[in-house]
């Protein structure tokens, strides 16, 4: 499973791109405005810190708006992915710029049958939000897994980025499920880092080191 990071936040990217274990990036409207920065710079900036799909949202809800906004987008670098969201003119404008070549990611998605709607209109991604779905008092992670076996079945090409992620587990239990990506915040990369027992264990060595030959 690919890991992507969830966020506008260049510094942020910076960080976790150094530990060679990002293969993208995502943001969205929210993720951009809380930055407060141009949409255009932050994503030319994120584009020069990962070589790997950078999926941009749009802002129009009708076919055609997302679809000249989408070619907007997938013009600003050869690695953007266009974000769209999980609606009948969002489809269409998958199935126009799928036709383009240009990848495409379809998000907000909340059901097996919107993926498969998705990856029939030809969606390079489809972004389940699994958070979301388990604040509504669903399975998340098990969405993860129905929309893989369907996409496996069917030998549909579109990938899976497990979206909406909330903490540590929800990134073991995206890989276990199937998902083919995961894309996580900042502040759950911070957590999945740690674990009480790997400090416990690094001040025992150096304790133990230290006792008996010194600083
Ligand atoms: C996915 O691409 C979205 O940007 C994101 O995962 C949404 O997560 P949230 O539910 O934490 O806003």
């Amino acid at each position: 499973m690919k890991l992507y990071i969830d966020t506008a936040n260049v510094a942020h990217i910076k960080e976790i791109a150094a530990l060679g274990i990002l293969s993208g990036v995502t943001t969205n409207p929210t993720l951009i405005a809380k930055e407060g920065r141009d949409f255009k710079t932050v994503i030319a900036e994120i584009t020069e810190l990962v070589d790997g799909p950078i999926s941009g949202e749009v802002i129009a809800l009708d076919a055609e708006g997302m679809v000249r906004e989408g070619r907007d987008i997938a013009a600003i670098h050869p690695n953007l992915v266009v974000k769209i969201p999980m609606t009948p003119a969002g489809l269409q404008a998958v199935h126009v710029l799928s036709q383009e070549n240009i990848k495409t990611n379809v998000t907000l998605v909340f059901s097996a049958s919107q993926a498969l709607f998705a990856a029939k209109a030809g969606a390079t991604y489809v972004s389940p939000f699994i958070g979301r779905l388990d604040d509504a008092g669903q399975d998340g992670v098990q969405l993860v897994a129905d929309i893989r076996m369907i996409l496996d079945q069917y030998d549909l090409p579109t990938e899976i980025i497990s979206a909406s992620i909330r903490h540590p587990q929800h990134i073991a239990q995206s890989a276990l499920a199937g998902a083919h990506i995961a894309t996580i915040p900042y502040a759950v990369f911070q957590k999945a880092f740690k674990h009480p027992l790997t400090d416990q264990g690094i001040e025992a060595f150096l304790t133990d080191w230290k006792n008996v030959f010194g600083a």
